[in-house]
């Protein structure tokens, strides 16, 4: 089946988890939104954010995707029981998967999540990493400077590693070994929170697990591409085009990237 993969996120933070995918899974062909112009949705109500993210699917609908991947954490804990309620296709979340590559990876039981405001007022990661393991402890913490960061292109630079910094003391001596990206935006930002961290925490991006659910579902749905056809990725923002492409080429590696305009819903604030 040639038809895409539809990834959705409130803008360039879905990227992550595309990475993920054009990487396990070649063969595929991505369709990816993000709604830059109303980014960012982590300090908006879950019923908003709801409507926005239907929104979204409705428009990679109408580009004839085969299942769908809310590669967003707020629009996750918001509408992910939602979207699998309203649309005939698989629809894909990242909090689980983050939640799981977590328990594996940890030995003490001991996990740091940080995420939007949203994604940690819900709870959902703490729900879903004690449903895998009664006795996990779970340390959140809400980082609402770091999704702004990485929209404004600023992910690699003197203010990004002072922000971190300030964000993590929470996180100092705290006891965790492991410490989940509850936020897609926040792998560009990993290498300087591992910094911040040390080497004696394992950091996650839940797109790595998030990709390996995509890819076992296009095996259980017989969905997998079998085309000799090569990849036709296609971008789309409702922002800048010319703003989202200068991150996501950076982030993806590909030097000459078309990004498309793309306008949806109504409601802006
Ligand atoms: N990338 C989104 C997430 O994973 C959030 C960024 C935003 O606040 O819009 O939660």
């Amino acid at each position: 089946m040639n038809q895409p993969i539809g990834v959705i996120d409130s803008g360039v933070g879905g990227l992550t988890v595309a990475k993920e995918i054009m990487r396990q899974l070649p063969n595929e062909n991505i369709c990816y939104l993000g709604d830059t112009l109303r980014c960012p949705y982590g300090p908006r109500d879950p019923e908003q954010v709801r409507k926005f993210t239907m929104d979204m699917t409705q428009f990679l609908l109408t580009h004839n995707i085969k299942l769908l991947v809310i590669a967003c954490n707020t629009a996750t804990a918001a509408a992910l029981h939602y979207i699998r309620d309203n649309v005939d296709i698989p629809v894909v979340g990242v909090i689980q998967p983050g939640a799981r590559a977590a328990i594996k990876a940890t030995k003490n039981s001991q996990v740091g999540v940080i995420g939007t405001e949203g994604t940690i007022k819900s709870d959902a990661y703490t729900n879903a990493l004690s449903l895998l393991n009664h006795q996990v402890a779970v340390k959140s913490l809400a980082c609402p400077k770091f999704a702004p960061l990485v929209e404004s292109s600023e992910y690699k630079g003197s203010v990004a590693k002072k922000v971190v910094a300030q964000s993590l003391r929470p996180f100092k001596n705290s006891g965790i070994d492991t410490f989940v990206l509850g936020c897609t935006h926040y792998p560009l930002l990993q290498p300087i929170i591992e910094n911040v961290l040390g080497p004696r925490v394992k950091v996650i991006n839940p797109g790595l697990e998030t990709a390996s659910e995509v890819s076992m579902l296009l095996d259980y749905f017989t969905l997998r591409n079998v085309s000799d056809e090569p990849q036709q990725h296609r971008f789309f923002t409702t922002g800048s085009p010319k703003i989202f492409g200068g991150i996501a080429s950076d982030w993806l590696g590909l030097p000459q990237m078309v990004v498309e305009f793309a306008k949806i819903g109504q409601e802006r604030k």
